[in-house]
């Protein structure tokens, strides 16, 4: 028996540091904070793609009616959406407006050739997207074609959406049943002009956003607020030689102009950063890399072990430098930072599910998802001085999205609570913070393992904190300067295995519980994080 006690006492002795790694140390420093977290960082975008809009937003009533679906509208209103990007991505620059306004039944019907070769039937329009902004109490984002479309075509869609009147723009309005402007102030100067918007050099788009933008002007009390097309990736030279084109118009005054940087998380290998001596890269185009190495790796959104989880997180990662690298060129032409950096694309971009329209780009949500979520939301909060605005792509049925559709069932993804959790990060001050809560590793891959991020708002402080290890959990003393805090409650994110995820039949499975891992003791909140986890704090 006793020999029986002292072999699972070995056991568990030999189990639990593999479970919980050594004490580490974060230091928030509380009444110092200095930049406000941009309520528009926790974004999202909606592309005329897969089922985002129709079976999504939109769809048909018993007797072929068109109208919104009120479940996923509650659901987002949850997490409070503070802007929503409309109506592409690639579809923007294929888009024409006129085809979505007036009586339904006379709305042309086209072939969507950017995503899937389905029938668009135009049903939903600008004034659908303005119904559904009003009913998310969101802000709309609207995206303007360039690369198919005319300057003239450009000024009219503003026209018709903001002039108050008496123009015959705003009279067709009125006709359609909104006699109200809709007052769109963020808009979009095409989308990936350096790809899919027209495969310009940055000195072409600069041109045509010059010419495009000079004739969307300020209507009624609306002035415009520029949305250019930005970097891809790590494409610095995007960056610098756009700048340097837009030359004295950068900026017509504080605050209208974004650079619009588009970055997604995928499951490769790991690709040695650029060699000394490697030829220069090519006009428009990002820096060459070395090919990447090592085991093919799983695309799948679900079916994935430790090589593929610790990849797509030391990609996930990888945005922080990006950011910095963008941010640095932007402040040798903006010092001020009255740019906005916008990542007005982002998330992580799997296979599609088997059996589905490649075209649609639908994909499961795990764990891992949320953690990668969680991941980027703390790196775009650090990056609070320069990063006002970001867009998850896509909001519902597409990459990584917050809500699934099926018929007439919903579920809310991993993704989604991780947005719930962070809600109160919008409009926050941002509080320094540090935080050494080492590395986790597998194979040639090494990733920092715990991402940390806090806020403070109507007396109130919110801490996030993201697990990377999906082994380890983390045992963190916080040291909390220039606060006494008295309580302490938190919600946590996690789940047993890495490709846990909810489905129609188990919705409720990856979804936040009350966090019993934090306690208070003398100024100093001890934590203990599970493996992949997502935490949020609320002290006070
Ligand atoms: O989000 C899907 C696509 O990815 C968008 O249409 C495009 O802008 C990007 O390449």
């Amino acid at each position: 028996m006793i020999q029986r006690i002292t072999r699972a006492a070995v056991l568990l002795a030999l189990l639990l540091p593999a479970r919980l790694a050594a004490q580490q140390k974060m230091v928030v420093q509380v009444g110092v904070g200095h930049d406000t977290i941009s309520r528009y960082i926790y974004g999202h975008f909606s592309e005329h793609l897969g089922r985002l809009i129709y079976d999504g937003f939109w769809t048909r009533s018993g007797t072929g009616q068109w109208h919104l679906r009120d479940d996923v509208i509650d659901a987002l209103k949850n997490v409070k959406v503070p802007i929503l990007r409309w109506p592409g991505g690639c579809f923007a620059d294929y888009y024409h407006w006129r085809d979505g306004i007036g009586p339904a039944d006379k709305r042309r019907q086209m072939v969507n050739s950017s995503w899937g070769g389905v029938v668009e039937d135009n049903s939903f329009g600008t004034h659908e997207y303005f119904e559904l902004v009003k009913r998310l109490g969101t802000e709309p984002f609207v995206v303007g074609n360039v690369g198919s479309g005319s300057p003239q075509e450009m000024a009219d869609w503003w026209e018709y959406m903001n002039q108050p009147g008496p123009s015959s723009l705003a009279k067709e309005r009125a006709a359609n049943g909104h006699p109200e402007p809709f007052n769109v102030r963020f808009f979009g100067v095409g989308n990936e002009s350096w790809g899919c918007g027209g495969g310009m050099t940055p000195e072409f788009y600069a041109d045509n956003y010059k010419r495009y933008s000079t004739y969307v002007r300020a209507n009624g009390d609306v002035r415009p607020f520029f949305i250019a097309t930005g970097p891809n990736a790590a494409d610095t030279a995007w960056t610098a030689r756009f700048l340097q084109a837009l030359g004295p118009r950068r900026g017509f005054g504080p605050s209208n102009l974004g650079l619009d940087f588009h970055y997604y998380t995928r499951t490769t290998n790991f690709r040695p950063p650029v060699t000394a001596g490697a030829p220069p890269a090519a006009p428009g185009q990002p820096a060459q890399r070395a090919a990447p190495s090592g085991p093919q790796l799983s695309r799948s959104a679900t079916n994935f072990g430790e090589a593929e989880w610790f990849a797509s997180l030391r990609n996930a990662q990888r945005i922080d430098d990006l950011i910095r690298q963008h941010s640095a060129i932007m402040d040798r032409y903006d010092p001020m930072k009255r740019i906005w950096l916008v990542v007005g694309e982002w998330g992580i971009w799997h296979e599609v599910e088997p059996g589905t329209n490649p075209g649609f780009l639908y994909q499961q949500n795990t764990i891992r998802d949320a953690v990668i979520a969680g991941v980027h939301l703390n790196i775009f909060n650090s990056h609070a001085d320069r990063v006002k605005m970001a867009n998850l792509a896509q909001t519902v049925n597409v990459l990584q999205a917050l809500v699934l559709t099926e018929g007439d069932k919903m579920l809310l993804t991993p993704t989604y609570w991780v947005f719930e959790m962070y809600k109160g990060h919008q409009g926050a001050v941002l509080l320094p913070l540090t935080i050494d809560a080492g590395t986790a590793s597998f194979g040639a891959d090494t990733i920092q393992a715990v991402s940390a991020s806090a806020s403070m708002k109507d007396g109130k402080i919110l801490v996030t904190l993201v697990n990377m290890d999906p082994n380890q959990g983390r045992k963190i003393s916080t040291e909390l300067q220039g606060a006494k805090v008295k309580t302490v409650s938190g919600r946590v994110l996690t789940a047993s295995t890495m490709q846990a995820h909810n489905t129609f039949d188990q919705p409720n499975l990856v979804r936040p519980v009350s966090f019993m891992g934090a306690r208070l003791s003398g100024g100093t909140l001890s934590l203990e994080l599970p493996p992949m986890s997502v935490v949020a704090l609320e002290l006070q």
